[in-house]
């Protein structure tokens, strides 16, 4: 499966699309709105839309959740409005189903780690579905036998997978060949070579006794890049010793 996947690249001038599955899709309204996401979306590099998982509901009162078997606190998201939803939006009823090219994420405190890599890898598709989990969680059936990714964005446990859409969207549409106005700056930003991004300056040189270290300041290119190297692995070491490991 993952090597289908990976070997089926996006054609770069086919706009991406993203769909999100939520039970709060005025959450999306403005999230997009602004910035290079919203710029991204104007050139139409990327389509995004949220969807109501109510709306793949079959009974009077759209109910999306029930009790846990076993019991427990709080409820859990029930399986079938969400596979009814991504067999719509994918035309795929099981995990295998998924064309080349398509990833249905589930976001949740369970998923596997989203690094810079993860989001390079997604940002290769033509069709993604994000389905934000809910309440105390997702029937087990959607990760086992639905999804194609289950993510996590860390180590902490939001109020539902809404937030978490949000970073994974971000992260990936500001990859998308085009969207952001210099080429080169996906490639020098922070995890892109395993360290943390180097410190930026800018004017006033001197601000409330703190000056910019003289290196910024003399123009020595080459000095500038030993420098600025120096600094990330400084940072990279006090802040994310792990990285370096
Ligand atoms: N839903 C709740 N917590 C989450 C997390 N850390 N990452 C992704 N989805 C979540």
């Amino acid at each position: 499966m993952a090597t289908k996947i990976q070997s089926a690249v996006r054609n770069p001038k086919a706009a991406m699309r993203i769909d999100i599955v939520t039970i709060f899709p005025d959450y999306f309204r403005e999230a997009f709105d602004y910035g290079i996401i919203r710029r991204a979306c104007a050139a139409a590099l990327v389509k995004i839309q949220a969807h109501d998982l109510r709306s793949w509901t079959s009974d009077k009162h759209h109910i999306v959740d029930d009790r846990p078997f076993g019991g427990g606190d709080g409820m859990v998201l029930k399986p079938e409005p969400l596979f009814a939803a991504v067999e719509s939006l994918t035309g795929a009823r099981r995990r295998e189903d998924v064309a080349a090219g398509k990833r249905v994420v589930l976001l949740s405190p369970q998923g596997k780690s989203f690094t810079q890599s993860l989001a390079s890898e997604l940002a290769q598709a033509e069709q993604l579905v994000l389905i934000c989990g809910r309440y105390e969680g997702v029937d087990e059936r959607v990760a086992e036998a639905l999804v194609t990714d289950e993510i996590s964005i860390g180590d902490y446990v939001l109020s539902g997978g809404e937030p978490a859409a949000l970073v994974v969207a971000d992260a990936i549409v500001r990859l998308l060949p085009g969207a952001l106005g210099n080429e080169t700056s996906a490639s020098t930003e922070s995890f892109s070579d395993g360290l943390l991004d180097y410190p930026h300056y800018t004017r006033p040189s001197e601000f409330a006794d703190m000056r910019v270290p003289n290196v910024w300041l003399n123009g020595d290119h080459a000095e500038i890049a030993h420098w600025r190297h120096e600094a990330a692995v400084k940072k990279t070491k006090r802040n994310r010793p792990d990285l370096l490991k």
